[in-house]
């Protein structure tokens, strides 16, 4: 976006951090050893990604634009639960975003925060509780429609994965941190369900996620997850940061993380998908990535408008809170 490339490939990325060597260091010679070195060592340790037909078979299930409910439909049903995978299903979506975090037993379940308390009658980090502990919660507690899904529990990962593929939803994995027990919890689960290698996508805000993700398997689909400004900005706009130089500090690693992602990161982690907020997907957004090989998915759409425009005008499959209503976005 800012810094952009307008070919497809690495060659533009490499000519600019060329270009930005030279006049940093004034030396043709060094700028050319180190920019020839960096991309030695980008091909050395990057992913291929999945063949394109299988990234295909996943994204585009049908071959028809994908209508993908986060956290299984977060304002149809209670996040994260077998009750909104299985009102996502009926109520016509393609597959759903689920959320991977572990108990302190390192039993990997389906949960959005680090705690429970927005979505639990419980309070407490997840990290502190175990597997008992975090069964005996309520799930549906503090939803608005909680009348209508009685008895519900935190469901396990592999719970989670029978019910989708009991559906035939597309699964896409959230994974926020604990980037190697995730990879390895995943593996596992690839070994038990094959059938998820044509039905399952494992994405990340955190490239680090992706990249252990494709050294444990690297078989499996992948997306990297990005909303620029995130490092600086929370997701409705407030600043993270009150303390004005550490505010522009973050501003200027945001910059450093997008032109990354953009230009190398989704090289070294073979991805398949780039899920990009909905704000920055535009047509010439979408041609940039397409001329990678790259699917962009964004999220999240929640107005019929919206949603119409994505999938008519822009073709792109979009991740949305509920199938069902207009509604405002749950961050
Ligand atoms: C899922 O797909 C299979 C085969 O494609 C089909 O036989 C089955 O009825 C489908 N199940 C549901 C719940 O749609
Ligand atoms: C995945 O899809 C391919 C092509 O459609 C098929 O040949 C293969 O058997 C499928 N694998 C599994 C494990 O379902």
């Amino acid at each position: 976006m800012w810094l952009w490339e307008e070919q497809g490939g690495l060659l533009a990325s490499f000519s600019f951090l060329f270009v930005l060597l030279l006049i940093l260091t004034r030396s043709p010679f060094n700028s050319c050893l180190f920019t020839f070195s960096f991309y030695l060592l980008l091909r050395f340790l990057s992913f291929e990604p999945v063949p394109s037909r299988r990234a295909l078979q996943v994204l585009r299930p049908r071959g028809r634009i994908s209508a993908i409910a986060h956290r299984a439909g977060g304002h149809d049903a209670p996040e994260n639960t077998l009750a909104a995978i299985r009102e996502a299903a009926k109520n016509g979506a393609t597959g759903v975003e689920l959320d991977i975090e572990f108990t302190a037993d390192g039993v990997p379940v389906l949960m959005h925060d680090e705690t429970v308390d927005r979505t639990t009658d419980g309070t407490g980090r997840l990290r502190d509780l175990t597997f008992a502990d975090v069964r005996k919660l309520n799930p549906a507690a503090n939803h608005r429609l909680k009348k209508n899904f009685p008895g519900e529990k935190i469901p396990t990962l592999k719970e989670a994965i029978v019910e989708c593929l009991h559906h035939n939803l597309t699964i896409y994995f959230d994974v926020k941190s604990h980037a190697t027990m995730a990879a390895d919890a995943l593996k596992h689960m690839y070994m038990e369900f094959p059938k998820l290698y044509n039905v399952s996508v494992v994405c990340s805000f955190m490239p680090e996620v992706i990249y252990k993700m494709r050294q444990a398997d690297r078989n499996v689909v992948t997306a990297l997850t990005h909303r620029p400004w995130s490092l600086s900005y929370f997701g409705d706009g407030k600043r993270r940061f009150d303390s004005l130089w550490k505010h522009f500090l973050y501003m200027l690693l945001d910059i450093l993380l997008d032109w990354s992602l953009h230009n190398v990161l989704w090289y070294l982690c073979g991805v398949s998908a780039f899920l990009m907020q909905k704000d920055f997907v535009s047509t010439a957004y979408l041609k940039r990535w397409s001329a990678k090989g790259i699917h962009v998915i964004a999220w999240t759409v929640n107005t019929y408008e919206e949603k119409k425009f994505y999938e008519s005008h822009l073709q792109s499959s979009y991740i949305t809170d509920s199938m069902l209503e207009d509604c405002s976005p749950h961050f």
